[in-house]
């Protein structure tokens, strides 16, 4: 098959989050498989170039419509992990993608509605004819109706829509006046309602028209896949997918095994695998120099937690992981920062009143070789997510031997079972899990998960072992998604015939 990715996001050169790397590690599983598998991004000005290999400009100038004019579009073609990506520069003065960040513009929604149309049109100027079109989240859903109104009566008709939404929280809806600078026009489609919000009348929901346009809807777990029909989980939206249900599908992520990998890792201290964990210690001794903690006590359990601070990551509760691992003689290091001003500051005060504890390190930021090193020296990951639509880092963790911790919603619900549950078969068993989203929930299984830790070590040794074994690599969910795009594909063909 011909598979182009339309996306806002694509690790490691544009990240924001899961996004990124869900685009290139499923690109990636694809074209191992056989596939032509291609990209399309918004050129940013932020992107990290050096990691692109043969940038250059085409030759070619494409236009496309927006807000009544015509832009101008220098493309760009480059290779990333071995994939081939097309950028759009659009030469304008509003300069969309040259703002030194990827999100949280005020015109985003024009920047995306832009780029979503722009790259519709490089494929049907391009000459190429896919057999699958690819979008992902609110950014890039625009492609779904745009491709159905207006280009497959033009011709770019080969194609069928994939919709992919990584978070129902983020669905980008705006004033139903601001639709028609991309072309698309609410009342002339032929159900009015395709993309008006349903919860106000007035306003568009780019995540509702790809659901209704899409051939394929997916999310990023099977439980959150259930969630979101719910009323409490949906988001507005729970209706419009389960009158949908038929296309509507749950897939877990999978992660990119060569880039987690411990027996290979070159950030970490010393490699490792679960035949040979010597390893694992030293990045434990490794990690409590480095941040200047404790290391006379071997056995102290470290506790790790690498994470954006969003309320859907459930930053009260990480709040009080710190203070239960306290509690309970351990040691804990977070990674991580908050786009929101009041829970960076706060958690700012945090790290300032343990500045020099020997026991707690909080390091406000991103810093993507330090996380490899957290992964690799805890002996526990916590994840205590009041939603997670999959989550890449209980897998991430698992795999480099640190036992997660986890609330059993959506994707983790998915990929970690508690050591004790006997309703999973005893080789599923990775981890510790908790429910109600509260401090006496997480306090119970810390509890647990210490408890098993100092009174178990051979136990644990092997739950390390399995964890460590366990396959999250993305080829069975890649075989997912490639069958839906076959199936999807001949189900057109026998029609049309
Ligand atoms: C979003 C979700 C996260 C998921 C990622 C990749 O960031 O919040 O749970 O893992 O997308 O699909």
């Amino acid at each position: 098959l011909h598979i182009i990715h339309i996306a806002a996001e694509m690790a490691p050169v544009a990240k924001v989050g899961g996004l990124g790397d869900v685009i290139t590690g499923l690109s990636k599983a694809l074209q191992r498989k056989g596939h032509l598998v291609e990209i399309v991004l918004p050129k940013y000005d932020c992107i990290q170039y050096d990691l692109i290999a043969d940038l250059k400009a085409l030759d070619v100038v494409i236009e496309s419509y927006f807000d009544g004019q015509l832009f101008r579009n220098k493309i760009w073609v480059g290779t990333i992990e071995g994939l081939p990506v097309y950028f759009i520069e659009p030469h304008h003065p509003a300069k969309f993608f040259w703002r030194g960040t990827y999100y949280g513009e005020h015109d985003d929604f024009k920047r995306f509605s832009f780029f979503s149309r722009a790259a519709l049109e490089l494929l049907y100027e391009a000459g190429k004819r896919p057999d699958i079109i690819h979008c992902h989240d609110w950014q890039t859903a625009f492609v779904a109706p745009l491709y159905w109104d207006i280009y497959a009566a033009k011709g770019l008709n080969s194609a069928r829509i994939c919709f992919t939404c990584h978070n129902f929280e983020h669905q980008g809806t705006a004033p139903a006046s601001e639709l028609s600078s991309c072309g698309l026009d609410v009342h002339q489609m032929n159900r009015s309602d395709r993309m008006q919000d349903n919860s106000a009348h007035d306003r568009v929901n780019p995540v509702k028209g790809a659901i209704v346009f899409s051939n394929i809807v997916t999310t990023v777990s099977p439980t959150y896949a259930q969630e979101v029909c719910t009323a409490e989980g949906g988001r507005g939206l729970h209706e419009t997918l389960k009158s949908f249900s038929k296309k509507f599908v749950g897939i877990l992520n999978g992660i990119d095994t060569d880039a987690w990998n411990p027996s290979t890792d070159k950030y970490i201290s010393a490699q490792f695998h679960a035949d040979d964990l010597r390893g694992k210690a030293e990045n434990k001794n490794a990690i409590r120099k480095h941040l200047k903690l404790s290391w006379s006590n071997s056995s102290q359990p470290l506790v790790g937690c690498i994470t954006r601070l969003v309320p859907q990551k459930g930053v009260h509760l990480i709040r009080h992981a710190i203070y239960r691992t306290l509690e309970l003689g351990g040691q804990f290091v977070l990674l991580g920062s908050s786009p929101v001003l009041h829970i960076q500051r706060e958690f700012e005060d945090i790290a300032m009143h343990f500045n020099s504890h020997p026991d707690v390190r909080l390091l406000l930021k991103y810093d993507d070789a330090l996380s490899h090193l957290i992964y690799a020296a805890s002996d526990m990951f916590i994840i205590p997510s009041l939603f997670e639509p999959c989550g890449l880092t209980q897998m991430i963790a698992m795999r480099y031997g640190s036992v997660p911790i986890a609330r059993k919603t959506g994707g983790l619900n998915d990929s970690v079972f508690d050591v004790n549950d006997n309703t999973v078969p005893e080789q599923y068993r990775n981890g510790f899990t908790f429910l109600p989203p509260t401090e006496q929930g997480l306090s119970s299984v810390m509890g647990r998960a210490f408890r098993y830790y100092s009174t178990n070590p051979e136990g644990w040794q092997q739950l390390i072992q399995k964890d460590m074994t366990l396959d999250f690599s993305w080829d069975s969910s890649a075989s997912q998604y490639e069958e839906l795009y076959e199936r999807s594909v001949i189900r057109a063909r026998t029609a049309a015939a």
